[in-house]
């Protein structure tokens, strides 16, 4: 999706060659509080003054529960610290003017007549924001605004830059026209935006992360009503980590594989007589594929029923606060959801499954590709203090197969959107 981006400033790019592959840097996010000042310098350089305020949303991984959100399922993400940030003013006007960091495309639009069809491209992520509130905005007011937009989160790299994206602009949108929407209906309103505006139909879970997660917690989200519980995450006091690598695989065709997936899931409930594979039990899987007669529509059952499941069980496994004392459960659930995406669901490429062979083998308790996968990002939970080396490992094998130098960031489970200044 085509959200705008920036590598984060302050890291340096991880593009090794195969000599030195050994070196990988594991890179952070840019400090929050002067990423919002950065922002807000953009905006007055832009537009001549100063902005109301600054609003930022995080990147997610999705710790476990892949390609179940548009069943009705479980899923466990955690937001990151890469954030995307938007200066805003209000206008006494109705024009939305729209500008990136990242990119020299300007909006300039009345916002009285948004369409899907009048913006494309990242404005779309943020004008479609505007436009799934626009029933919220009281008839009288305008609706004018100026956005400057700072985003940090990588593009391509399946941490939901796009969400990021809309969900920064709804807490602004919020903000300014004072909506008084909670932030289940701002969720809604990203959702909205992505599926209706941008034309991407996706499932909730990324725009739920960014938007409901808290700082040192993952977040237990049901998709049948996106009802969400914080569930203790706090990997850094218990000396483990987890490794995000960005493999910088190049996506094709990934909105068709996405939306062909997606039929096939539909297909499966619809086999099974069921609303939505949410509805299947788990403890009578074989009896439930016994009856779907296509063989990779049976398949694809498989992973979404039996991945529901496994985030039901990591939550289970959780429920004491402790990650350490069920390390390896956890590991080897994380083991399992990857190698069902691959054989069942079909949805990883060269790049996902090298980065996870390779941390297995350098000691990593468990590891997988997370968000929707034909290129992105995997995670693998490490010991703290062999995170580099899980790293390094990765490097290695990306030169010996001679792929794009992966990029490497630690998964800090931040806090989701709001108000920066
Ligand atoms: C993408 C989509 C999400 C979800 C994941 C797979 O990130 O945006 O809604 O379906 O893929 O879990």
């Amino acid at each position: 999706m085509t959200a705008p981006v920036s590598a984060s400033p302050a890291a340096p790019a991880a593009d090794q060659s195969a000599a030195d592959a050994t070196v990988a840097v594991l890179s952070a996010a840019p400090d929050r509080s002067e990423a919002a000042d950065r922002a807000a310098a953009l905006f007055e350089e832009a537009y001549g003054y100063q902005p109301d305020g600054v609003w930022s949303a995080p990147g997610r991984v999705n710790i476990i529960g892949e390609h179940v959100d548009y069943q009705d399922g479980l899923c466990l993400p955690m937001a990151i610290s890469h954030r995307c940030f938007a200066a805003a003013a209000r206008t006494p006007t109705d024009r939305l003017r729209l500008r990136s960091a990242q990119d020299a495309t300007i909006l300039d639009i009345d916002a009285r007549e948004l369409t899907p069809e009048a913006v494309t491209g990242w404005p779309a992520y943020v004008a479609g924001v505007l436009w799934a509130l626009g029933k919220r905005i009281s008839g009288g007011s305008t609706r004018g605004m100026d956005i400057m937009i700072d985003g940090q989160v990588p593009l391509g790299a399946g941490l939901s830059s796009s969400a990021a994206l809309e969900c920064a602009a709804a807490e602004a949108i919020e903000a300014l026209l004072t909506l008084g929407t909670t932030p289940l209906e701002r969720v809604r309103a990203a959702i909205t935006a992505e599926t209706d505006f941008a034309g991407a139909s996706t499932g909730g879970l990324d725009q739920s992360a960014s938007v409901l997660s808290h700082e040192g917690h993952a977040l237990y989200l049901d998709c049948r009503d996106f009802s969400t519980r914080p569930v203790p995450w706090d990997l850094a006091s218990q000396g483990l980590a987890l490794l995000i690598t960005d493999t910088r695989a190049e996506h094709s065709h990934v909105d068709g594989e996405y939306t062909a997936r997606r039929a096939d899931s539909e297909r499966a409930a619809e086999a099974l007589d069921l609303p939505t594979l949410r509805d299947a039990d788990p403890a009578r899987l074989e009896e439930h594929l016994a009856v779907i007669e296509d063989e990779v529509v049976r398949r694809r059952a498989r992973h979404v029923i039996t991945e529901i499941d496994r985030v039901a069980r990591f939550d289970a496994l959780l429920a004491d606060g402790t990650v350490r004392e069920h390390v390896t459960e956890l590991g080897a659930l994380l083991n399992a959801s990857h190698d069902s995406l691959r054989d069942d669901y079909e949805v990883t490429v060269a790049q996902l499954d090298v980065a996870v062979d390779a941390a297995r083998a350098a000691g990593a308790h468990g590891a997988r590709m997370t968000g929707g996968g034909f290129g992105g990002s995997t995670i693998a939970l490490v010991e703290a203090d062999q995170a580099q080396a899980v790293a390094d490992a990765i490097a290695t094998a990306f030169a010996e197969h001679g792929f794009t130098a992966p990029e490497f960031f630690l998964a800090l489970p931040s806090e989701g959107a709001g108000q920066d200044r």
